[in-house]
């Protein structure tokens, strides 16, 4: 289980923009929601391993950028109907915002 933990600047991440960042050997893609929540999963698209980092926002969802699948804050699938995406979704990380940083846990399970 990976157990350093990380952050960024809350300024580095605005409203619409996905980054990655890495936490040890753990590359991690991070976005804000439609309620402007910071949100942190790992940077691995769960349909064919596509980096998360290069995709863009759809209505507050990270959408991959290979085929277009869209994830809600939770991590869950939440695109357009398609029966192979059922019941995937991202290996997500607990973010917190805090003094004008992101802060990023890695040290406990998976969230989500
Ligand atoms: S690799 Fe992400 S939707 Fe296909």
């Amino acid at each position: 289980m990976p157990t350093q933990n990380t952050s960024l600047p809350s300024d580095d991440l605005p409203p619409g923009m996905v980054c990655a960042v890495q936490a040890g050997e753990l590359r991690l893609v991070l976005w804000r929601d439609a309620d402007g929540v910071a949100r942190a999963a790992e940077d691995l698209c769960p349909h064919r391993n596509v980096r998360l980092s290069g995709g863009y926002m759809t209505d507050g969802n990270l959408t991959c950028p290979a085929h277009g699948w869209e994830f809600g804050p939770d991590g869950n699938f939440t695109g357009s109907p398609d029966p192979s995406a059922e019941g995937m979704c991202l290996k997500m990380f607990a973010a917190r915002e805090e003094n004008g940083q992101i802060m990023i846990s890695i040290a406990g399970p998976a969230v989500g």
